[in-house]
Order: C-alpha cells, then sequence, then structure tokens
C-alpha cells in the first residue's frame, strides 16, 4: 500500500522538467529502500493511513477541516442523545463543515437542569473511530482545532408554530453563503438538536450511528456482559444434554456457538402509565404489552435451537422482583442482569452507559425483541439492519445470518410476534424517533 502511494508522487513528479526526474527519481527510490530498512526499528504503524495520504490525494474530501458548527449540550435519553447527535453532525455535513465535539448528558433528566452533568463526546464514543468511520461524509473536530476566537456566528432556531420545517431548511440554505459562512465557527443557540425539524433520510442517520463505536473501557464492559450471557448459555446446554443423556461425541451440539435472544421489556410501572395514556390519545392499539403477552410472543420464536437463554434488558426498578425471569417456556431460560450476575459492570456506570452497554448487548444479540413504539428498540432494530445492508442479506429478515429482529407488540402474518426490518428508505427518521405499529421485513 505504501509503494502505491509512492507510485502516485511519481507521477506528480513526472509533471516537471526531465533532469529533475533522474534526481528525483532516485531520491524517492532512495527513500522507499531507507524506510524499509528503517521502518521495523522505529514504532511507526505503517497501517496508520492518515499518515502517509497526503490530503491532495483524498478522493473523499467531505466536510470542510477549517469550519465548524458548535451545538448545545445534547439531552435526555440515550437514544435522544444519538439521534441529536446524528442531526447536529448532518446539520454541519449540511453546512460544509466538521462538529465540534458536543457535551452529551450522563444523566437522564427531565426538567432538573442542575442534574445535567455534562459528559464529554469521547468519554462515551471512540472519537478517532468515528471520524475514520464517518470519513469523506461527516467529521468531528476538537475545540483545539479552533483557530479564530472572536465571538462565533450565533445561528438562532426559530420555534413556535410558524417555524416551519421548510423555513428551518431556508435559514441552513442561507447559512452556506451568505454573512455566516465567513465566520470560523457558527454556533446554533435555542433547542437542543432532538427538537431541530428533520430534515434527513434515514439512510443519512444511520450512516452516522454506524460510525459511532464505544469507547474501549465501555466496550470492554459489554465485552464482559456477552460473555457472562455465552456461558450462561453453555451451561444450559451442558445440563440439558445431561438430562437428556446425550453423548455429546455423536451430537455435534455442543460444539456450536452459543447464541441468545435479546429482548427489551418494557413493563415496568411508569412505562405501562404512559403507554394506555398514549394508547388512549392516539386511537392505536398495540403499543402496551404485559409481561404474559411478550413471554407468548417470545415463546413462538424458532429462529434458535434450544435451549437458549433469553436477555432481559430492564429497567432497574424491575431487578427488585425476581418474577421476570420466571414463566417462561421450558428451553428458554431468562436471565437479567442480576441473576446473571453483572450488577456490580452496570453500577459502576452513570445513566448513559448504562444504557449504553444494554443497546449494544441488544445489537449483538442473535435475535433482538422490542417495542416498535419505543426509540431505543427502533434505534436497535436501524443498527442490525445496517449490518444487514452491508452483508448484502436486505431480503432474508436475518435469519440466516443470525441477525433476526421482531416486535413483541404487533402481531405478525403467522400469528406470532411481527418480524422487523427498519424501512432504510423512509425520507425522515419522524418513525423511529416516536414509533409506529407499520412495521415489516423486506
Ligand atoms: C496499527 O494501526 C492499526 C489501525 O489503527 C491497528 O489495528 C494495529 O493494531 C496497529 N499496529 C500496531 C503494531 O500498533
Ligand atoms: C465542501 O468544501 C470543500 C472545500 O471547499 C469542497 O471541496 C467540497 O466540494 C464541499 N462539499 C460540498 C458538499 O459542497
Ligand atoms: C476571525 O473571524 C472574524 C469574523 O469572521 C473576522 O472578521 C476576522 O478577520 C478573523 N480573524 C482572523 C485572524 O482570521
Ligand atoms: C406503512 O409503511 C409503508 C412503508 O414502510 C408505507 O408504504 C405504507 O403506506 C405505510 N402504511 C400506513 C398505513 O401508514
Amino acid at each position: 500500500m505504501n509503494f502505491l502511494l509512492d507510485l502516485k508522487h511519481l507521477k506528480h513528479i513526472s509533471l516537471l522538467t526531465r533532469p529533475v526526474i533522474c534526481k528525483c527519481l532516485l531520491v524517492v527510490i532512495g527513500l522507499i529502500v531507507l524506510r524499509a530498512i528503517v521502518s521495523p526499528f522505529l514504532a511507526i504503524n505503517l497501517s496508520e493511513k492518515s499518515f502517509y495520504e497526503p490530503s491532495t490525494l483524498d478522493l473523499f474530501p467531505g466536510v470542510r477541516k477549517d469550519k465548524f458548527v458548535e451545538v448545545p449540550q445534547i439531552i435526555w435519553g440515550l437514544n435522544n442523545q444519538k439521534i441529536a447527535f446524528a442531526r447536529a453532525c448532518l446539520t454541519a455535513k449540511f453546512l460544509n463543515r466538521s462538529l465540534l465535539m458536543p457535551s452529551l448528558s450522563a444523566s437522564l433528566f427531565y426538567k432538573e437542569v442542575d442534574f445535567l452533568q455534562p459528559i464529554p463526546f469521547d468519554k462515551v464514543f471512540d472519537f478517532t473511530k468515528f471520524n475514520a468511520r464517518c470519513h469523506g461524509f461527516a467529521r468531528l473536530a476538537r475545540y483545539s482545532e479552533v483557530s479564530n476566537h472572536t465571538e462565533p456566528y450565533k445561528l438562532q432556531k426559530g420555534s413556535g408554530r410558524r417555524w416551519t420545517v421548510e423555513r428551518d431548511l431556508d435559514q441552513l440554505q442561507q447559512s452556506k453563503t451568505g454573512e455566516a459562512d465567513g465566520y470560523q465557527v457558527i454556533h446554533v443557540t435555542g433547542k437542543h438538536p432532538f427538537l431541530w425539524p428533520d430534515h434527513w433520510p434515514v439512510k443519512n442517520y444511520a450512516k452516522v450511528f454506524d460510525c459511532l463505536a464505544l469507547a474501549p473501557d465501555i466496550e470492554a464492559e459489554v465485552v464482559k456482559v456477552i460473555s457472562k450471557i455465552k456461558d450462561a448459555g453453555e451451561k444450559a446446554r451442558h445440563e440439558a444434554a445431561i438430562s437428556h443423556k446425550k453423548k455429546s461425541i455423536d451430537d455435534g451440539s455442543l460444539n456450536l456457538p452459543v447464541q441468545y435472544i435479546a429482548v427489551r421489556m418494557r413493563i415496568e410501572k411508569d412505562w405501562m402509565i404512559h403507554c394506555k395514556k398514549w394508547e388512549k390519545r392516539s386511537n392505536l392499539k398495540e403499543i402496551c404489552s404485559s409481561k404474559g403477552e411478550i413471554i407468548h410472543k417470545v415463546s413462538q420464536i424458532t429462529d434458535l435451537r434450544r435451549p437458549v437463554v433469553v436477555y432481559l434488558a430492564v429497567a432497574d426498578s424491575l431487578l427488585e422482583d425476581d418474577s421476570v425471569t420466571s414463566g417462561w417456556r421450558v428451553g428458554m431460560i431468562a436471565y437479567e442482569k442480576k441473576k446473571l450476575g453483572v450488577t456490580d459492570i452496570y453500577e459502576r456506570q452513570p445513566y448513559l452507559l448504562k444504557s449504553a452497554i444494554d443497546f449494544e448487548v441488544c445489537a449483538r444479540a442473535d435475535v433482538f425483541v422490542g417495542n416498535s413504539f419505543s426509540t431505543f428498540s427502533n434505534l436497535v432494530v436501524l443498527s442490525r439492519t445496517e449490518r444487514l445492508y452491508k452483508l448484502g442479506v436486505e431480503s432474508s429478515c436475518g435469519e440466516d445470518v443470525g441477525l433476526s429482529s421482531y416486535a413483541y407488540n404487533v402481531i405478525g402474518d403467522d400469528g406470532g410476534p411481527q418480524r422487523w426490518m427498519t424501512d432504510m428508505l423512509d425520507t425522515s427518521l419522524q418513525r423511529i424517533s416516536y414509533g409506529t405499529n407499520n412495521i415489516s421485513c423486506h
């Protein structure tokens, strides 16, 4: 790869006069040889692409690196924060600017501004990986990159009924040229990004979400939780083999990878009150599901060989009550954090990180079951659908690659839970942010 880049340099050199070419060639060849000899002794990581890639050779320059957008602190639940972050990124992209790394919020709060607990983006997500994965599409910048410390341009978002999606887009369009564009920093003020009007298609959001990798220490915690789930699955499999007096020698099943189902189970009191009101107000059915209904729906899923572990991603308030793990059918062994013995991993973390760990455990499950009116579940399914698209299997519903998802609150064609993939062609994030029961899998 490095030689390839050097050859590209040679092309540039051929534009120069002839006698210079020979000298240059010699120098370049000399440098290549010298580097080949010296580099094993140096601590230079030759696979670090950016190190040797001159910006002139960059085919995807992406957004400007010397113009920035700054946004208010990002707040509310993990998934509201992810959506707000992506919206801020896409707005910056529209303005052909880098987004100054925003503050997220470690705590879940609704009214108490005193409990905002800002947490830098890079304490939750990997900054370098973000820019590497989003290269050519969107870009995050650090505040140290700002060189002009005069007052930034203030872009006040409008509010009220007269502030339509069209007016908002007009305002952004004007800020692309005109006076605003002269400023190094555009500071967007007013509402926080989750509440900005949405102008971008689902596939652009999916692209930004896909660039979000957890910070290494949080990733390590996710790996620990998943390995505990797999240990539990392994144990269940052995116990089943013993009780059936199976000989593991002629039955290969003990060597197959251990799989698990993750269920985002929303049955805590606050949610039940909220969803009952919601059903009344919207005249929709199929928003709320009881514990019994969820168990019944999940039992109808036959993707995975049993016994199988069902990991329940539930609110902390439900951990007090052991009944969520009971009542499951034979061959489905339910665990939550407490029964799995991972509460210490979670207890060390603030709200946002707890939620981020749960999110990944669900996103990486072999089967995921959630509620189609939950933003959390919607974003889990979006991330799984994005992975299916990358694998080139967008029509299979994910069954054969261990990425199927279901909604337990919607009845599917076969009477079981509805199979679920995100509609990647949707022109806005509306249905994902607020929920829908018009879901399917094609
Ligand atoms: C070099 O960088 C790549 C990509 O960042 C990384 O995967 C690899 O582990 C690094 N190698 C060394 C020896 O640091
Ligand atoms: C953004 O700005 C860069 C540098 O001026 C330019 O090369 C690129 O085409 C611009 N991108 C868009 C989408 O306008
Ligand atoms: C800093 O930005 C302001 C506002 O755009 C501009 O007037 C000023 O010339 C800039 N200063 C430098 C040193 O570039
Ligand atoms: C359901 O969603 C599909 C696309 O995902 C859309 O074409 C259809 O009109 C929607 N149906 C209703 C009743 O909203």
